[in-house]
């Protein structure tokens, strides 16, 4: 829904390959999903950091972060997931148009969701790159880094994602990230995927 119906598009006047030549790079938006604890964010941040060290312009928009401001007025309930989902969206949008890769660790749990996501960086002609983190809920419940598994169990947090929550894998991820290989082989696996 569009509440700005009056506003024409502003275009600037510095094109896209311009844009690349200053930084040198490309943009896109590597978009990770998968269950609380599953280890996307700790992949992202061994990614940022493989990226940046390679020269490579990188920024790490972690859901939880997004959550403590752009998004701070955002429960869970399925609508303010989209809405979360969207936002980040379009904020990785404007990163990748800037020449820099966005990446993006968030549960996202609604397959539309995502997919709404990769139909915007379709439109703009950028690159998105999903990668399903697939940990096993079994395996994010035991870790519970945070605790918020035993939490949702006793039933102090109602609409967890996995436990009284949905969770819609995707079925089309252009990677597979399954146990057993550290953050920083999963990052290098994304790395050589991106091959920039
Ligand atoms: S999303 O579903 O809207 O994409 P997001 O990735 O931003 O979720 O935030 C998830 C983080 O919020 C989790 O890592 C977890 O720490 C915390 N959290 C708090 N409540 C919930 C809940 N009901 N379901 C899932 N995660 C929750």
């Amino acid at each position: 829904m569009n509440k700005s119906p009056n506003v024409v598009f502003q275009a600037g006047n510095v094109t896209r390959a311009q844009r690349i030549a200053a930084t040198g790079h490309e943009g896109l938006t590597v978009w990770l999903t998968g269950l609380s604890g599953s280890g996307k964010s700790t992949v992202a941040v061994a990614l940022e950091q493989q990226l940046v060290a390679a020269g490579v312009p990188a920024y790490l928009l972690d859901g939880d972060n997004l959550r403590h401001g752009l998004n701070g007025d955002l429960g869970f309930d399925a609508a303010s997931r989209n809405e979360n989902v969207r936002r980040a969206g379009e904020v990785a949008v404007l990163f990748a148009d800037a020449g820099i890769v966005a990446i993006v660790p968030l549960i996202s749990p609604y397959r539309a969701d995502r997919d709404r996501v990769r139909a915007r960086h379709a439109e703009l002609g950028l690159r998105f790159v999903e990668v399903f983190v697939d940990t096993p809920i079994e395996l994010c419940e035991q870790r519970d880094v945070k605790g918020l598994y035993a939490k949702a169990r006793a039933g102090e947090i109602t609409g967890f994602t996995g436990i009284d929550d949905p969770y819609q894998a995707p079925e089309h991820a252009e990677l597979v990230l399954t146990p057993g290989p550290t953050a920083e082989e999963g990052a290098a696996a994304i790395v050589e995927l991106l091959n920039l």
